[in-house]
């Protein structure tokens, strides 16, 4: 049998009076009413501790929405016992059953459970509908439905073999366990990261972030519907130092799927590095992290483009994506104008709760993140050389908010053009026309991130020319367009240098690191 190439989910809009909205305005109405209680879950039973923390949403942070519980170390060692004893039976599963699991999952996002699926990661995460909508539902359905398309493909390739010679590959599971550590901002990669190594055959300790506990649970909710074997993916709240310093003790550590931070990510590559002999073979490493995502704009660029992609790109979920735009360079001639563009656009935007689904901006994920950004903001307001040319406004009163944020900086290397903020903050520098050469050498050297960037031109022999002096400065690289919103299946995602080990989340190079082949020649 073929498994047919699978298409995109389609965005559903949210307009006013769309069921897709009456929907999750129930589901959000529903998790305001009753607190949910979200446990950790250990070979598909649920695990309760004493040590009970808050859910609350970014955006009104006093209000409680329900508890997770908090595990320790005899947590991460039940969860790593489950997983090794699930381990057999899951990967001697034909691929089509395991395939046929994840298909279901998608179909119930899709369907039963988009509502609730959206409306957790509105109220956990503080994302707008439609950012919600692409995220919590659109993405991880591609991601769910694209992995198992192209999971086919790497079993069906297969070498040559000759009259009397049989060679055949056969793609094994990595032997002992596989952890999934996710990072708060996409309940897509949340869910994607844990499935698509389970998908081969792999099984699984998964620690989210703990902000990202009420959309954790949805997904634990929905493979346990989608008839996902107990033990597969097991779920663990614990403080990730504590977890890690188990997991990477353990022999059978077969291999880590994580996106986060670029500290975080070194900090555990130093670890697996340093235990290297503990293992029984060379565990997969692979890890997408941090961001400072660049436009280039060019003389040749159309002005209402770049602001568009500028305001999406630097301000849409408050910048708290990888791949947000948060460094932009743009000539003298246009600024004017560009500038102009940006105060009235960012003038009309709204910020706000996500209930109101008309406010385009709402809070930062946590009080550490709020603080963060803060700083930046503070400091730069009276840098010598930096113009506030919009937003600055940081109000931690009911939610955490940060206004949307431009700053001029006349100094290239000013901290807030090299450093990841991950919020809702663009740095602008202006430069003379004649120093494009030199803004693309600055690009490339001023930060050590390589995962998006954009050109605006509408000149191709500049697109022609930018494409290749950038070519190892961006993983996904734009033209025309914001520096975001990478479609499963369309641009595979992923950045080098300090961003990450560039496995394209959603596509078959992501696959092969979950798979060991085994090579079998058979001569008659
Ligand atoms: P983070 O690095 O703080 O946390 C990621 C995960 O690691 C969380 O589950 C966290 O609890 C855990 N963790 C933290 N410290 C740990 C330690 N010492 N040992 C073991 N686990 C530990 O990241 P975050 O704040 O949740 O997410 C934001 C970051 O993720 C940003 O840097 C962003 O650029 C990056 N990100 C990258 C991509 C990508 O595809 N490149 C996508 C999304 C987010
Ligand atoms: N994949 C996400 C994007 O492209 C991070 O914006």
């Amino acid at each position: 049998f073929t498994i047919p190439a699978p298409v995109n989910e389609p965005v559903k809009g949210y307009a006013p009076g769309s069921p897709e909205k009456a929907a999750v305005k129930e589901a959000l109405a529903a998790y305001r009413s009753v607190e949910t209680d979200v446990p950790m879950i250990i070979n598909g039973q649920a695990v309760r501790t004493n040590h009970k923390l808050r859910i609350s949403p970014p955006h009104d942070h006093k209000h409680t929405l329900g508890y997770f519980y908090e595990g320790n170390g005899d947590h991460v060692n039940q969860a790593i016992s489950a997983a090794l004893s699930a381990k057999a039976e899951w990967a001697s599963l034909s691929w089509e059953n395991r395939a046929s699991i994840f298909l279901k999952a998608a179909d119930l996002i899709a369907g039963p459970y988009r509502a609730r699926i959206n409306a957790a990661t509105m109220l956990g995460q503080s994302k707008n509908a439609y950012q919600a909508e692409i995220d919590a539902a659109c993405e991880l359905i591609d991601f769910l439905r694209f992995n198992v398309h192209y999971a086919d493909e790497i079993y069906r390739q297969q070498p040559n073999s000759s009259p009397g010679i049989w060679n055949r590959l056969e793609y094994r599971p990595l032997e002992g366990f596989v952890f999934a550590l996710t990072p708060f901002n996409f309940t897509a990669i949340a869910g994607n990261l844990p499935a698509s190594a389970a998908l081969m055959g792999n099984t699984i300790v998964w620690k989210p972030a703990y902000t990202q506990a009420l959309s954790a649970k949805v997904i634990m909710d929905v493979f346990n519907e989608a008839g996902l074997p107990d033990g597969v993916i097991n779920l663990i709240f614990v403080d990730g130092p504590v977890a890690g310093d188990i997991i990477f003790n353990h022999r059978d550590f077969a291999g880590i799927h994580f996106t986060g931070s670029t500290k975080v990510f070194q900090t555990i590559w130093a670890t697996i590095g340093a235990n290297i002999h503990k293992y029984r073979s060379y565990p997969r490493i692979v890890g997408e992290t941090g961001g400072k995502d660049f436009v280039v704009v060019h003389e040749s660029a159309h002005v209402d483009e770049v602001v568009t992609g500028l305001v999406r790109g630097a301000f849409e979920y408050q910048g708290q994506k990888c791949s947000a735009a948060s460094r932009a360079y743009i000539p003298t001639t246009l600024w004017p104008a560009v500038e102009e563009g940006l105060k009235a656009t960012l003038s009309k935007v709204k910020m706000g709760g996500v209930e109101d689904f008309t406010n385009f901006v709402n809070a930062v994920i946590d009080k550490r993140s709020f603080e963060k950004i803060s700083e930046y903001i503070e400091t730069a307001k009276t840098a010598a050389g930096v113009t506030v040319v919009a937003g600055g406004i940081c109000d931690d009163t009911i939610g955490y908010f940060v206004e949307p944020t431009v700053l001029r900086v006349n100094d290239p290397t000013y901290r807030t053009m090299c450093e990841e903020i991950f919020g809702p903050v663009l740095s602008v520098y202006v430069y003379e026309p004649e120093q494009f050469d030199a803004i693309l050498d600055l690009v490339d050297s001023t930060s050590p991130y390589a995962l998006t960037g954009s050109i605006f031109s509408k000149d191709r022999t500049v697109v022609e020319h930018v494409t290749n002096r950038l070519r190892e400065s961006a993983g996904n690289f734009y033209i025309n367009d914001k520096p975001t919103g990478a479609v499963v299946g369309q641009q595979p995602f992923g950045g080098a240098r300090a961003s990450g080990t560039n496995d394209k989340a959603g596509s078959a190079l992501n696959l092969y690191r979950w798979v060991s082949a085994r090579t079998i020649k058979e001569t008659y």
